[in-house]
């Protein structure tokens, strides 16, 4: 690699401005190289690329912050590995994706969606150039029906594989198999790359055939972690202290980053946090709160990028959505209240869930390491080392908590042979399989003959949807509703009749699929009515089990919907 020294020559003393500007762009990338060059990878490069051009698979673990997921497509490129192919690089996050490209062509001084490239849900920007392209997990996984032995790709790299997602978690199967096909085929090889800073190594090499374990060492800045001396019973409250006590006391160029666990109780904190820094004593520092989650529009959660203004605190407030891959300018303190909204299924009753649950141990080391990627940093955990030491080690995979109709449908999509025999890391449970199969039947995605599962042209079509089935089931006519929502709404029924409730004569509600007592969450329009029956779209589990995202409907759609389903189920209560 070599540095730039600045042309001198090249700058006209008529043209002051001009030239300051050019040599503030040139003093910025020399720092970048400089950046580049003090990463504990760099040292590792010429071991590491001697080992990578020798090796199919390999799996990476390295402190955050070590430099993997920035250099390594970097240096595979540099050094002539897959460049007859593209170098992929997958996220389980799209603000991931996205941040990295952009820091990726910044460091190699080329324009985001050239040499390096993302794709991501409904944005792509690459070009026929790009060599070195990030992507969510979900998005490969799309490529992959289109071609399942990922053609167009040299190098996959599977990053923050320890938040074992279900779209890794079926990548992993899919890209082990392409390799292999490649081989046998005598096609341009596959080359896998697995990485992590808090994974389970000794599983993976196992899973991708005892593939080598290479260890990255080193973490350029130090992080100190604090826990409580006792345990909170109030880990909003705790945040809230913790916020305003670093905020008194610390330089106000130094960030906080505060894990949260969802929407509402963020939007709810920035307020707090807003109202009470207009009443600090005067000379207290000017504070700008920001709030972080998935479904915030795209353009505000880059807004956490951009660097803060002088004099200013810049508070962040987000979900796991910050805990893995990014790095956000000026944080020094991290705050892990050391709880997640995670997803839970159980087959039996049909329901998946969002609720509020402890993180793993890979997550709390993964938020820690958020505090020091630009600089030393500090991480206060809200909880006890005791409270630590109780919680699990990873993460569950998703695959093993969630709903598995998209999975189905996508590895059905992918024309895997036997789809109840697919090459899991780890097996979902038999009776989540077999709930995923015969809702996918009954929205009539698939059929089942003579012990077959075949895939129908409607499912075909729901599967190029990325959605899942339950919405890409929704195949509605373009025209315009003129203000009468009924046809919507009778579309709605007709995708999402599993998900029904049913007022009761005690004036709660009980899902139609399997009695699940539920109730109106109270941010819904519909709080304080009562029809006769609703669509829900997300079940959230707190005190209680609240249905969101509500929809009156009239019973008579849903049967219209699925009249054997419905037979069945009257069937079920008169007997
Ligand atoms: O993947 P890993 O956690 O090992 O690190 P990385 O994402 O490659 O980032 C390595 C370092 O590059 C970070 O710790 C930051 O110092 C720097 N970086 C940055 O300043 N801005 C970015 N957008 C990305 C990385
Ligand atoms: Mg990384």
């Amino acid at each position: 690699m070599e540095s730039r020294p600045p042309p001198a020559k090249k700058f006209k003393t008529s043209q002051p401005v001009c030239g300051q500007r050019r040599n503030n762009a040139l003093l910025q990338e020399m720092e970048i190289e400089q950046q580049r060059r003090e990463l504990p990878i760099y040292r590792a490069r010429g071991k590491l690329l001697g080992q990578l051009r020798q090796l199919d698979t390999a799996v990476i673990i390295g402190e955050t912050g070590s430099g993997k997921t920035t250099q390594i497509p970097q240096y595979l490129y540099e050094a002539s590995i897959g460049r007859q192919g593209i170098i992929g690089i997958t996220q389980p996050r799209r603000v991931a994706a996205i941040s990295l490209a952009a820091r990726v062509s910044e460091e190699k001084k080329t324009e985001l969606g050239t040499l390096i490239g993302y794709t991501v849900r409904f944005e792509d920007l690459t070009s026929d150039k790009s060599k070195i392209k990030f992507l969510t997990d979900g998005m490969l996984l799309r490529e992959a029906i289109g071609d399942p032995l990922l053609r167009r790709y040299s190098v996959v790299i599977l990053d923050e594989a320890h938040e074992r997602t279900v779209h890794t978690d079926v990548l992993f199967g899919i890209v082990k198999a392409a390799q292999k096909k490649r081989k046998e085929l005598s096609k341009m090889p596959l080359k896998v790359l697995v990485m992590s800073a808090t994974m389970d190594v000794d599983l993976f090499s196992q899973y991708f055939d005892r593939a080598p374990v290479l260890y990255l060492e080193g973490r350029q800045h130090s992080i100190q972690v604090f826990y409580t001396k006792e345990s909170q019973s109030d880990y909003l409250h705790a945040s809230l202290v913790s916020i305003f006590q670093i905020h008194q006391e610390a330089p106000p160029s130094h960030s906080i980053l505060v894990f949260l666990t969802g929407q509402e109780e963020i939007e709810a904190m920035s307020r707090t946090c807003r109202e009470i820094a207009k009443h600090l004593p005067q000379g207290c520092a000017q504070m700008s709160v920001f709030p972080l989650y998935a479904s915030l529009p795209h353009l505000q959660q880059l807004r956490v990028f951009q660097l803060g203004q002088k004099g200013c605190r810049k508070v962040i407030l987000s979900t796991n959505i910050a805990e893995t891959s990014i790095t956000i300018p000026g944080i020094k303190y991290v705050v892990d209240t050391g709880m997640v909204k995670a997803k839970r299924y159980t087959p039996e009753s049909g329901l998946e869930v969002l609720a509020v649950q402890k993180v793993s141990k890979a997550q709390a080391w993964q938020r820690a390491g958020r505090a020091g990627r630009q600089q030393a940093g500090i991480c206060y955990r809200l909880y006890t080392e005791e409270e630590f030491e109780k919680f699990l080690n990873m993460t569950v995979p998703e695959i093993q908590r969630c709903n598995l109709a998209s999975v189905m449908l996508q590895l059905l999509a992918l024309r895997i042979p036997n789809i109840l025999t697919f090459d899991f890391m780890s097996k979902p449970s038999p009776d989540a399989v077999r709930a995923a199969i015969e809702q996918l039947e009954l929205l009539g995605a698939i059929e089942c003959k003579d012990s077959q599962i075949i895939l129908t042209q409607l499912g075909k079509k729901m599967a190029a949807f990325p959605l899942e089935p339950r919405f890409s089931k929704f195949g509605v006519r373009l025209e315009s509703s003129r203000s009468n929502t009924s046809n919507i709404r009778q579309c709605l029924a007709h995708a999402l009749f599993l998900n029904a409730a049913e007022l009761q004569l005690d004036g709660t509600y009980a899902t139609l699929d399997t009695r699940q007592p539920v109730a109106i969450h109270p941010s819904s329009v519909l709080f304080n009515c009562k029809p006769s029956y609703i669509l829900y779209n997300e079940l959230l589990h707190t005190s209680k089990c609240y249905i969101r995202d509500l929809c009156v409907v009239d019973p008579e759609w849903l049967y219209e919907a699925a009249p054997e389903y419905f037979g069945r189920k009257l069937k079920g209560v008169n007997s």
